[in-house]
């Protein structure tokens, strides 16, 4: 895997997969775009007091840092469910400047890291982590979840993660009420969600994206 560390304008780190060429972050700030996208948007509309989260796409593992800082202060229950293919080494993770630019202690960050793939680790009182080394083009999802995060590449650069049939796997592993969060905004994607069966919202987005997509199973 071919990868560059990149800074983007809020001063938090991304990286860059120089094989397909596309980002893992925005430009405009990794930090700011993860906390407007599935924090504010996505984990805050659940109001049940135990959570159970699935994303698509690991990757730096922002999200899921961002998800534990919140329920941790929150004191909600949240279990967190994350799948990629293609797990960041120890080189690499240890790079990223997210507690530095949090003002937070790097260890919370190193225990996502470093915690064992494919089991339920608990690393706080509220937050339980399960990684998963896998394909999502292939997965049967057996569990049930309130909210996913949907952070693949994009659409244009990675068009087999969003296809019709994907988006009917997560339909399915969504609770009623449940929430689909994601960057993306195309037109295409929308009719595909909507064809699902989801209905789907287009709300603002963060700095640099006009909108982004939400969809839900009510
Ligand atoms: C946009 S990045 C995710 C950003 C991430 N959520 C974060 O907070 O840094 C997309 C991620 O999807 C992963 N990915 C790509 N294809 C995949 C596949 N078929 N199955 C599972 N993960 C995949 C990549 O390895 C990459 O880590």
């Amino acid at each position: 895997m071919k990868l560059e560390l990149v800074k983007t304008i809020d001063g938090s780190n991304s990286l860059k997969n120089l094989i397909i060429n596309d980002s893992y972050h925005s430009k405009y700030g990794a930090i700011n775009e993860s906390k407007h996208i599935f924090i504010n948007n996505g984990l805050k509309r659940i109001s049940k007091k135990k959570i159970r989260v699935l994303e698509i796409g690991f990757g730096t593992g922002l999200n899921a840092l961002l998800t534990q800082l919140y329920c941790d202060k929150k004191e909600k229950k949240i279990t967190y469910h994350t799948i990629d293919n293609l797990p960041l080494i120890e080189e690499i993770y240890s790079s990223l400047n997210y507690c530095d630019q949090l003002k937070i202690d790097k260890n919370i960050f190193l225990k996502i890291h470093s915690s064992l793939w494919e089991n339920e680790i608990e690393l706080s009182n509220f937050f339980v982590l399960k990684k998963m080394n896998c394909d999502f083009t292939k997965i049967l999802f057996n569990e049930k979840y309130d909210l996913i995060y949907f952070d693949a590449f994009s659409p244009s650069k990675q068009p087999e993660m969003w296809t019709l049939n994907n988006f009917k796997k997560l339909y399915e592993c969504l609770n009623i009420n449940g929430v689909l969060i994601t960057y993306s905004s195309k037109g295409d994607v929308k009719r595909t969600m909507k064809e699902v069966g989801f209905n789907v919202y287009s709300i603002e987005g963060p700095t640099g994206k006009r909108e982004i997509t939400l969809a839900s199973k009510d």
